[in-house]
């Protein structure tokens, strides 16, 4: 080894050490022609001193930051008054007696810890990692993948890979193709998940499987999507829903304890989509914040304000939620911002009132001061509330439009109410949604859920209503995983195809190989998969999962670092059978 100790390590105890240390130069002082420099790695920071009389003294002059050195020298204790307490190494000092430059750097881009922007961040990610958050973050990683191994190892399952290159399985999103050089003219697709191999690992009586998958999807980028993303992938037999969320419950619990020493609640709580969507206006709702939507709508049935008049007759219905203590922060300039904000939703606006003095404050007093007291009476409001409302004729988009408002309220303004960790199951979902572009039912996870069967009869002429076996497990307001119990019977999916418009002929194509296995002895099977980069972000205190990827591409799928997507040469492509025309 280059060094006796890393930079985190030496003590009081280790006064009197000669010590060997390695590192990167964080930052130089001179003070009284002494030559302060401290040392930094992965494990922390050293204070190095360099005096006069060492041999290394007119080296460490001609140090820069970010140099890569090697010293040798005496562990000290420092003075009293020079004593870092923010410093686990701040009670000793290293008085340096030989020093090598191991390697030399040039004027950096920008420093270590330095508030730059993200695509230079992203380019000199070495530099962006060297002592920062993200090194942190790629650690904390490292932890949970370990943590969940271990779990899954006790619990029974077998860690199984499966290939990257494969037939594409539709997960909604567009495939990464890849051309096949010996088979001209075809192409393998990246795997957007390994949904069918786990359930084939089931039909081949793997029993338990998991494997920590890298997923590939060609998508619109955000903060929360990169186009390739890794999956803690759990596939079971012979289980039913609750044996899922049970196993994942233990997981995640196990996680948090490891890794942040958080103890979470034994099971956690499950909502249906019905009343997720109904109280939080959202599939995946963050409950930290409180402020429940509630129904409104016999609050109006007699009003004689004109919008929910008209919304109330058409069949429509109100809905509405209480902003506590927001009196003094509402006006009707942020009023007005609301509603514009809720019209990207479909919505016609918002209405609302405030407590002040015990009495009704709103631009829209005069035409609702009725109705506005007797909710205010009903639900208790107390002084400086704001209640907040809507009217709209569909249920799903006057739920979304305040839904979304009630988060960004949430997350603008009470901030400080975000702290913890909320963990639910989204249960009861709708089987299929419609989708406006290609004008059909399609499966609302994937097609290979197992649909209650009984909605399967019972809603024959409204198939929206079809309920699905799938679970989404949320955390603070993100859907960390998702899962459902699959079908195992070639005809139920057969069903579930001709369902979403997919023939048979074209279900034998595309899925033969799933089909025909089903027919050979499929154990019923369930599983989920979960998102280890948001679960990481989520653990990191990181917005963006950009923070917890090594080497993340930009929203725009490109990798700074290496500048991938480029171009290749004509043989390569000629060697592929492929020619390429851009259309500008
Ligand atoms: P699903 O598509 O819901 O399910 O994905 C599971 C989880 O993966 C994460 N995730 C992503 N993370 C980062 N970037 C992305 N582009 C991205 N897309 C998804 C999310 C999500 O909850 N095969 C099924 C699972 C199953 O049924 O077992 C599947 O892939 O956290």
């Amino acid at each position: 080894m280059l060094r006796t100790h890393t930079c985190g390590e030496l003590r009081i105890s280790d006064v009197g050490k000669k010590v060997v240390l390695a590192g990167w130069v964080d930052r130089i002082r001179d003070l009284g022609g002494i030559r302060f420099v401290i040392v930094r790695d992965r494990y922390g920071k050293t204070q190095l001193v360099f005096t006069p009389d060492s041999k290394a003294y007119e080296a460490a002059k001609e140090l820069s930051r970010e140099d890569v050195i090697r010293i040798e020298g005496e562990v000290k204790k420092r003075p009293e008054d020079t004593v870092n307490r923010d410093m686990p190494t701040g009670e000793v000092e290293v008085y340096v007696s030989d020093m090598v430059v191991l390697s030399k750097t040039k004027a950096l881009p920008f420093y270590p810890g330095e508030e730059v922007k993200e695509e230079l961040r992203l380019k000199y990610r070495y530099i962006d990692m060297r002592g920062g958050k993200v090194l942190e973050n790629l650690v904390a990683r490292h932890k949970v993948a370990r943590s969940v191994r271990n779990y899954l190892d006790s619990q029974g399952f077998v860690e199984i890979e499966t290939p990257y290159l494969t037939k594409s399985t539709p997960e909604g999103a567009r495939d990464f193709l890849v051309p096949s050089r010996l088979r001209p003219g075809k192409f393998y697709a990246l795997p957007q998940s390994p949904q069918l191999f786990k359930q084939i690992l089931m039909i081949g009586g793997v029993d338990r499987y998991y494997q920590l998958a890298r997923c590939f999807r060609d998508e619109d980028l955000r903060a929360d999507r990169q186009p390739e993303f890794t999956q803690i992938d759990i596939e079971m037999s012979f289980v039913e829903r609750e044996d899922v969320l049970g196993l994942v419950e233990g997981m995640i619990k196990k996680v948090f304890k490891e890794v942040l020493d958080v103890e979470l609640p034994e099971r956690f709580d499950r909502l249906s989509y019905e009343e997720a969507m109904n109280s939080y206006g959202s599939d995946k709702p963050d409950r930290r914040f409180g402020m429940e939507l509630r129904d409104l709508t016999d609050y109006f049935k007699d009003t004689e304000f004109k919008i929910a008049r008209s919304v109330i007759d058409s069949g429509g219905m109100s809905k509405g939620f209480v902003v506590p203590g927001f009196a003094s922060r509402m006006s009707r300039r942020l009023g007005d911002e609301f509603s514009a904000f809720v019209r990207d939703f479909g919505l016609g606006g918002v209405v609302w009132f405030a407590v002040k003095d015990g009495q009704i404050q709103s631009p829209t007093k005069k035409y609702l001061e009725r109705e506005y007291t007797a909710i205010k009476n009903d639900m208790e409001l107390k002084e400086g509330d704001v209640f907040i409302i809507a009217f709209h004729n569909d249920w799903e988009e006057l739920c979304t439009g305040l839904g979304a408002l009630r988060l960004k309220i949430g997350r603008e303004f009470f901030r400080d109410r975000a702290a913890g960790f909320d963990v639910l199951w989204v249960v009861d979902f709708p089987f299929l949604e419609w989708d406006e572009e290609e004008e059909r039912w399609v499966a609302r996870h994937h097609p290979f859920t197992m649909p209650v069967l009984e909605d399967l009869e019972r809603y024959k002429d409204d198939p929206g209503k079809i309920r699905a076996l799938s679970y989404d497990i949320i955390i603070n307001g993100f859907e960390v995983g998702g899962g459902s119990i699959r079908i195992h019977d070639r005809k139920i999916q057969e069903k579930v195809f001709e369902l979403i418009g997919i023939g048979k002929e074209e279900a034998w194509q595309k899925f033969g190989f799933l089909l025909e296995a089903l027919e050979y002895g499929a154990p019923p099977h369930g599983g989920i998969a979960l998102g280890l980069d948001r679960l990481v972000a989520i653990i990191s205190n990181e917005e963006s999962i950009r923070e917890v990827i090594a080497f993340p591409k930009t929203t725009t799928g490109v990798c700074q670092l290496t500048g991938a997507p480029s171009d290749v040469s004509e043989s390569q492509l000629a060697e592929l059978n492929i020619r390429v025309e851009v259309k500008r």
